[in-house]
C-alpha cells in the first residue's frame, strides 16, 4: 500500500471525530485545549488555532489512513502534534510512515532543521513510534506526565 500527505477536506475531519470515543483518547491525541466531547463539525477550527499545517495520510483509495500537524513555533524547527492511525490499521507501521513523510514535508516546505513534539510517557505505541525515529528526550517543563522530544536533523 502507498500512503502519501495531502490537505484535510471537511470530511476527513468528521472521520476523525469517529477515531476519537473518549475523554483520555482525547487527552493522549489532542492535549488538554481539545475539550471532549466536541462537535466533529467544527473540529477543523478547533484544531487549527495557531500557526501550523494539517495533513491527512491517504493510502492510494484516497481513504484516509493517518492525520498530523506540523506547528511553526520556533524559528527553523517544526513541532509535531495531533498524530492518529485509524485504529483499524494500527500497528503495520504506518505511523512510522506517518511521521516519516511529515518530517519530509517540513524539511521540503519549511526548511526546519529539528522537529520537536510531547508525548504522554504512559502512551507507549507513541512513545516507542518516535524514539524509532530517532526523537530524543528533552528536559522542558510541561503538563504533568508529559515528556518533550526533539529530533535534531544532521546539518
Ligand atoms: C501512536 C500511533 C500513531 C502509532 O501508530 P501505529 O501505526 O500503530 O505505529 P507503527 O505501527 O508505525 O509502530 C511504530 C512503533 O511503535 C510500536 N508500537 C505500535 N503499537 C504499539 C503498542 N500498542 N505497544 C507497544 N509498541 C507499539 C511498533 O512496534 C513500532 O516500533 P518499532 O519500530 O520499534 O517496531 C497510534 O497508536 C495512534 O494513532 N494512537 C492514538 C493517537 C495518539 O496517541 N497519538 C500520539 C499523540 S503524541
Amino acid at each position: 500500500m502507498e500512503y502519501t500527505l495531502h490537505p484535510p477536506s471537511p470530511q476527513h475531519f468528521a472521520t476523525l471525530g469517529d477515531w476519537i470515543s473518549d475523554a483520555e483518547q482525547c487527552l493522549r491525541w489532542a492535549g488538554p485545549k481539545l475539550a471532549f466531547p466536541f462537535d466533529p463539525a467544527v473540529l477543523q477550527s478547533l484544531l487549527e488555532t495557531e500557526p501550523m499545517d494539517s495533513y491527512a495520510l491517504l493510502d492510494q483509495h484516497a481513504s484516509l489512513a493517518g492525520f498530523g500537524q506540523i506547528f511553526r513555533r520556533e524559528p527553523g524547527t517544526g513541532h509535531l502534534g495531533r498524530i492518529i492511525i485509524d485504529p483499524r490499521r494500527r500497528q503495520q507501521g504506518i505511523g512510522q510512515i506517518l511521521c516519516s513523510e511529515l518530517i519530509r514535508a517540513g524539511v521540503q516546505r519549511q526548511g526546519f532543521r529539528a522537529m520537536t513534539l510531547w508525548v504522554y510517557l504512559d502512551n507507549a505505541p507513541a512513545v516507542q513510534l518516535y524514539s524509532a525515529l530517532g526523537f530524543v528526550a528533552e528536559a522542558r517543563e510541561g503538563a504533568a506526565g508529559c515528556q518533550f522530544m526533539r529530533l535534531q536533523m544532521a546539518a
